[in-house]
């Protein structure tokens, strides 16, 4: 199974560094020539590779849209079909600006409510944003036990298949229900994020 990655930040090479070293091809991305990032395929090994954001979505069997918030309408708009694809969405609808973070704000009533509207006919699962970049990155495993990864989503097969790659990266994962009442708990503002993260 491959993964593509919409971009080649903190948590697109935290689940790429998770991803390849469970065995998995992956492919990152970003805007301008992919040759930029020959460090990161370095860092990643063998199995990794980048290209455009075009290429890692057909490239990938899973695809993560981990961009800024901000660029995820003019990044996913570049992907000519998004029909039965597996994706996965880390974002938060946050900015950093002003040496701070502001929280944004959405006409609807969860964040991948709004991602779901730009990836029409994709498979969506929310996963993968609760964790810092940095604890993302960090080894899943600690003292003996798995790190929880919350997934919601309303197709049972993709959330699944989700499941068993974020399992095979060492992460515990659980099922936290559908996209909007399960995502709306572990989503910026939502009851559980808010007592993981304080916002
Ligand atoms: N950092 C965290 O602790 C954290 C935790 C959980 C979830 N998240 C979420 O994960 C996502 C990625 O965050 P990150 O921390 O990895 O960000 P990051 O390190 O700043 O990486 C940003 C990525 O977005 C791309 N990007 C930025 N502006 C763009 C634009 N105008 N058009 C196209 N692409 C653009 C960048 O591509 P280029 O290389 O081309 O600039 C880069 O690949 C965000 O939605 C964030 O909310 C972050």
């Amino acid at each position: 199974m491959n993964i593509g990655i919409l971009g080649s930040g903190h948590i697109a090479m935290a689940i790429a560094g998770h991803a390849t070293g469970a065995g998995y091809p992956v492919m990152i991305s970003r805007r301008g020539d992919p040759e930029s990032l020959a460090p990161n395929v370095a860092t990643l090994g063998p199995s990794a590779r980048a290209g455009s954001f075009q290429n890692a979505a057909e490239f990938g069997d899973i695809v993560f849209i981990a961009v800024v918030w901000d660029a995820v309408p003019a990044v996913t708009a570049q992907i000519p079909t998004w029909d039965d694809k597996i994706v996965v969405d880390p974002t938060n609808p946050l900015r950093a600006e002003n040496g701070g973070i502001t929280v944004l704000e959405y006409a609807a009533a969860t964040s991948s409510e709004v991602i779901a509207d730009l990836v029409p006919g994709a498979r969506l699962v929310k996963g993968f944003c609760t964790y810092t970049a940095a604890d993302l990155a960090a080894d899943p495993q600690v003292d003996g036990w798995r790190r929880v990864m919350m997934l919601a989503g309303d197709d049972n097969a993709a959330k699944l298949a989700v499941a068993a790659l974020t399992s095979d990266m060492g992460f515990a994962p659980v099922d936290a229900g559908t996209l909007v009442e399960g995502g709306g708990k572990f989503q910026v503002g939502g009851p559980l994020r808010a007592q993981l993260r304080g916002f």
